[in-house]
């Protein structure tokens, strides 16, 4: 996901595309560049970094001028730096473009441009796009865009300008979002509402195949990928601005949970092919999987939970041995890892210091170290033997939900994999995969029902009220057994970060050793109950917590009765699917009600005190 913009009036380019890049951040922050027609020339700035090091840049080197395009971009293709940073200019630094999503037949298209001379300067896939609308430009931009669009593949949304064209800008629309701000004198092209909010509220939304001609002398004209003219009208948005920034929801965490079944969809949509398990970018040989003898999954927080969940399918299903271990105590306890040791360090950001220095341990250890990563190029990417990133899009609130389950998705994946090269996929083969895909479906359809019921919110407006008639001494315990153990820990970590109330994970058997003293009717035990093949034990569990005038609150298969005789106090279902799958599903109504307890205390959601989104200090 990256954020793309562009200005033509009478206000000074690089100020409106700054604002508007401040409000695309969310969309992506490896790096940002802003292009402006200058005295008859295109002078662009781009630096590596998020919006504010772009910014220190320009107050030092200010652009001006009427005419502009800026881009805050995700790294999809080539690692962020300052090169592959956006806009990027064609050869003869006559056209610049800032586009969003991917030229699949780049590779292709940058051959053949090479053959004719095209220098490339970057490794993105989006420089193509220069070269080729200058490849195709005879005098007039827009008939240059359509020709070039005739001839890209992929899913994409791109703004152009000419430097012998001030006052135009073409924009283009191909299964990624764009929209056209109209205002007074003045027009805006941007990914998003939010980026031009400020300036106008009068829209029109480009659809899939649109092209828009932007030029100030004529006005804004819509065209077909055939070229002929599309009368569109403008609608009036009535968003304020810090609503449409998270895309109605509330606060980020919320628009994040909601985002899962997407994140799946697109994670088993790339890597499920033709029934196997593709990973593309995977560096490191099947050969090497083949020949490990153990796996040491090491990482921090809600990765570690993630890991923690790898080691219960991979042990399943490959019989590997594996072990879990956070990053800080790893570092430090001169772990046994040697070369017949795959390391799999786990992080969302590539950048926490203890897992990177975790990962530099186990390679001195002779250790191939696998990384699961969501930020493209960061650190412990580059610095992996190989790397599959979980393409979960940028996670913006601190506490985090859609990076954990796409964490476990490739988990799930990694394991079917490493069984397949080991041969050892048995009793897990075709249904596994089939029933993986089927997984963002039934998460959609659950979400949908949660927020029909609102029962969540209720259930946290009631521990709300319960805290304070006991004078703040209540506080949560969550138990589970087996592969949704790691998700008891991943709940009671969300309730801590959210809503600052004291929670604990336990594996409910070891609820008899010490955690039972917890219980009288102050706090509130989370059991996570679902049928499995340890229900029966669950059941026992909470038998054991009523009988000592416990408030429990229970994750349960939908329609199960018998759980709910045992006289929980508050149930939240999720659908009946294999137990492998079902740590996907039974995360979320945690999730939920962390976040809804935080919201019912009336806490910064998204930024909770004294955390950070990515821990580079140890
Ligand atoms: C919890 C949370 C943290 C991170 C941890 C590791 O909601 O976000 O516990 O999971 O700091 O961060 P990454 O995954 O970036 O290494």
């Amino acid at each position: 996901m990256c954020g793309v913009i562009g200005y033509i009036g009478y206000r000074n380019a690089t100020d409106v595309i700054l604002k508007g890049l401040s409000r695309l951040e969310y969309r992506g922050y490896d790096s940002a560049g802003v292009a402006v027609l200058a005295d008859g020339e295109i002078e662009t700035l781009k630096r590596q970094g998020k919006l504010a090091v772009l910014k220190e840049e320009l107050d030092k080197h200010p652009i001006r001028g009427n005419t502009g395009i800026g881009h805050t971009r995700w790294a999809t293709h080539g690692v962020p730096n300052d090169t592959n940073a956006h806009p990027h200019l064609d050869i003869h630094g006559c056209i610049a473009i800032v586009h969003n999503g991917i030229i699949e037949n780049y590779q292709e298209l940058k051959q053949a441009l090479q053959k004719k001379g095209y220098k490339f300067a970057s490794d993105t896939d989006s420089e193509t796009i220069a070269h080729l609308v200058s490849s195709e430009y005879k005098g007039d931009l827009l008939e240059a865009v359509k020709k070039a669009a005739a001839k890209l593949k992929g899913s994409f949304a791109a703004a152009v300008i000419h430097k012998g064209e001030p006052g135009r800008i073409v924009g283009i629309r191909l299964d990624s979002p764009m929209v056209v701000g109209l205002g007074t004198n003045e027009f805006f092209i941007a990914s998003d509402i939010p980026a031009i909010l400020e300036y106008t509220k009068n829209v029109i939304y480009l659809e899939n195949g649109e092209m828009v001609d932007i030029s100030l002398a004529k006005g804004v004209s819509i065209y077909g990928l055939d070229g002929k003219e599309r009368k569109k009208k403008a609608v009036t948005i009535k968003w304020d601005i810090s609503q449409a920034e998270k895309g109605g929801y509330k606060h980020f965490m919320l628009k994040e949970i909601f985002e899962q079944p997407t994140v799946l969809h697109k994670i088993f949509g790339e890597r499920i092919k033709k029934g196997n398990v593709v990973f593309d970018e995977l560096a490191i040989k099947p050969a090497v999987f083949k020949k490990i003898k153990n796996i040491a999954v090491v990482a921090c927080g809600t990765a570690y939970h993630a890991g923690l969940t790898g080691k219960y399918l991979l042990e399943k299903v490959t019989r590997i041995p594996v072990w879990v271990d956070q990053a800080s105590e790893f570092r430090y306890r001169d772990p046994i890892v040697n070369k017949d040791t795959l390391v799999i360090v786990v992080s969302q950001s590539g950048e926490t210091a203890d897992t990177l220095a975790g990962l530099r341990e186990a390679k001195r250890r002779g250790a191939k170290v696998l990384a699961i990563c969501n930020v493209l190029g960061s650190t412990i990417a580059r610095e992996a033997d190989g790397v599959i990133y979980t393409h979960a899009g940028p996670e913006i609130a601190v506490a985090s939900t859609k990076a954990y389950t796409a964490q476990i998705a490739i988990f799930q994946l990694l394991t079917y994999y490493i069984a397949k090269e080991r041969g050892t996929v048995k009793g897990v083969d075709k249904g596994f995969l089939q029933g993986l895909k089927k997984i963002p479906h039934i998460m959609d359809e659950m979400l949908k029902e949660y927020e029909k019921e609102n029962k969540i919110s209720y259930y946290a407006t009631k521990f709300h009220e319960y805290y304070h008639a006991r004078n703040n001494k209540s506080c949560f315990l969550y138990l589970a057994r087996n592969v949704n153990y790691p998700n008891a820990l991943e709940g009671a970590l969300k309730l801590k970060e959210i809503s600052y109330i004291c929670a604990e994970g336990y594996p409910a058997g070891e609820m008899k050793h010490g955690p039972i003293a917890l219980i009288d009717e102050n706090p509130w035990v989370v059991c996570l109950a679902i049928k499995s093949d340890t229900y029966d034990k669950m059941l026992s569990n909470i038998q054991e917590i009523k009988a000592r005038d416990g408030i429990v609150i229970a994750v349960v298969s939908k329609g199960d009765k018998l759980a709910k005789e045992k006289s929980i106090n508050y149930a939240m279902e999720v659908p009946v699917v294999p137990e492998i799958f079902s740590p996907f599903l039974v995360v979320v109504p945690l999730q939920l009600l962390a976040y809804y307890v935080g919201r019912a205390f009336g806490y910064d959601i998204d930024k909770p005190r004294n955390l950070a989104k990515s821990v580079t200090v140890e």
